[in-house]
């Protein structure tokens, strides 16, 4: 697993600089207790969640001070933005080894610990860096000792391999994303899947064209017609348990750019545009962590990669389309195009694929970010059942997730007059009917919908989620692969 990260993880006593864990309000510290008194009394140190203080000179002390918070109120969460934290904080000093103990906090699983720690430490190190001629991050931390319980070394060498996975599958997603939209052609996008996916043995089929009008998706292709470069029609296989044919389908949004098409959007929402595949990206990256984890299930992943723009063939208002299930769409509204290139490879997923359940992604509808932000992800489902387990991978993922209403009502908003469906249910809650227009094509199929507009990007810095591309809902989408299939605890009797 060489090459992703320059910080490399060791277990066991070590370190340039010790770092030592406080919690609110203790008052006995192994180590530092005269600087921790001094800094107590003045109120310059008080072991809250996240607070650091370094004391690292060229003579002598060698200490950072990491507050935790009060001791039973550790979560996870905290955890890996404290860590977080914590790497920045060491390439601020150019501290480049450092080690800590990790004690057992109160009945937190230890694995899970261990794995929270690890991930918000390798998360400080991402940027997207590539066109900056000085590079902003200059000092990455080298390496980092994590003593651990010694009867818990081989679980923790485990989990850390385990947090390698996941986290290069987030850098992957969101470097996908920030990528700009002429670097991240379709072509671009499918050649990526290729060249991190094969290698991990992921089997990866491109479509193009020719072949996308051979099986007839039509709103596909409709959206695809306004722009030069040809769209990837991606299907990426995962079989991780052979003994067994049950498959998941993860399908993700692949709008390498959306400007609205004649719909233009306005100049400021057209932007982030680059980032309409996010849905896609996070499908590829989870694909990666899955593969490079090896877990034991079959997850197919299924990207229909095309750019929304205006050209002398573009579709236009007004026209009526097919669609690979039949279904006739009339378009109101050029720039509710993803649900048209998603009606195909959702229909594609249940009826080619037939998978058992469908998971997609995407960053479908501005009205989620008005409803929820960047905070959560908005979903929508058929099945309560798939619903359950989604909350709970990301809630142990640490990735909020708001599932919307699905009344019956909703859905004369998307009824046709001269189709059979229209592609836009009016101003009046636009996430539910943009769910509720996939629905119709995932012929029935347990299946959930998250809609990610709001929190696949940030306009700012937040936890430990950078500014730009999140690589949300990576992690969900592992631990939903992870926890479902396996349904055994964690490894590790805590
Ligand atoms: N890609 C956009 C949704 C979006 C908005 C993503 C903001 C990220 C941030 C999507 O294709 C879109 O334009 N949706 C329209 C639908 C409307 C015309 C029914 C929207 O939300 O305005
Ligand atoms: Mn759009
Ligand atoms: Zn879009």
């Amino acid at each position: 697993m060489k090459g992703v990260f320059i910080l490399d993880i060791l277990l066991g006593k070590g370190g340039q600089v010790e770092v030592v864990l406080v919690f609110k309000n203790t008052e006995k510290l192994h180590k530092a207790q005269e600087l921790y008194d001094y800094l107590k009394e003045r109120e310059l140190f008080k072991g809250d969640s996240g607070e650091v203080y370094s004391h690292v000179s060229h003579n002598g002390s060698n200490v950072i001070l990491l507050g935790l918070g009060e001791e039973d109120k550790i979560t996870f969460d905290g955890l890996r933005k404290t860590f977080y934290k914590l790497g920045k904080e060491m390439m601020k000093l150019k501290v480049e080894s450092a080690g800590v103990t990790v004690p057992r906090f109160n009945d937190l699983c230890y694995g899970k610990t261990n794995m929270a720690i690890i991930e918000g430490l390798l998360q400080s190190e991402y940027g997207f860096e590539k066109y900056l001629s000085e590079k902003k991050i200059k000092n990455k931390v080298k390496e980092f000792y994590l003593d651990v319980l010694e009867d818990k070394k081989k679980r923790v060498s485990e989990v850390l391999e385990e947090a390698k996975s996941l986290v290069s599958g987030i850098f992957l997603a969101r470097d996908l994303v920030n990528e700009p939209a002429m670097v991240m052609t379709p072509k671009e996008l499918s050649n990526r899947a290729k060249e991190e996916l094969v290698g991990l043995g992921v089997e990866v089929e491109v479509f193009g064209r020719e072949k996308i009008e051979e099986l007839g998706m039509k709103g596909f292709l409709a959206v695809a017609k306004g722009s030069a470069n040809e769209p990837q029609f991606i299907v990426m296989k995962w079989n991780g348990d052979p003994s067994c044919d049950e498959k998941l389908a993860l399908v993700g949004k692949g709008l390498t750019y959306d400007s609205g098409g004649y719909c233009l959007k306005p100049a400021d929402s057209m932007v982030t545009m680059h980032g309409d595949m996010a849905g896609s990206a996070a499908v590829i990256g989870a694909m990666k962590s899955i593969a490079k984890s090896n877990l034991k299930s079959n997850v197919v992943g299924i990207v229909a990669a095309c750019e929304n723009l205006i050209s002398g063939e573009a579709y236009k208002t007004g026209d009526i389309i097919g669609s690979m299930s039949g279904k006739t769409i009339e378009v109101l509204n050029t720039d509710a195009e993803g649900r048209l290139t998603l009606a195909d490879a959702l229909w594609y997923a249940a009826t080619v694929v037939k998978a058992e359940k469908i998971v997609d992604i995407a960053t479908l509808t501005g009205a989620c970010v008005v409803a929820l932000g960047d905070v959560n992800t908005g979903a929508i489902t058929n099945d309560e059942g798939l619903m359950k387990a989604v909350k709970e991978a990301s809630l142990l993922a640490g990735e909020p997730v708001w599932e919307m209403p699905t009344n019956e009502e909703y859905k004369e908003l998307i009824k046709g007059t001269f189709g059979d469906l229209k592609n836009t249910g009016g101003r009046g809650a636009g996430t539910i009917t943009a769910g509720l227009f996939l629905k119709e094509f995932v012929n029935n199929t347990p299946w959930v919908h998250l809609d990610i507009a709001g929190t696949s990007y940030l306009s700012g810095e937040r936890g430990y989620l950078p500014k730009g591309a999140t690589g949300v809902p990576v992690k969900t989408l592992y631990h939903l692969v992870k926890e479902s299939i396996l349904k055994t605890d964690c490894g590790c009797s805590h």
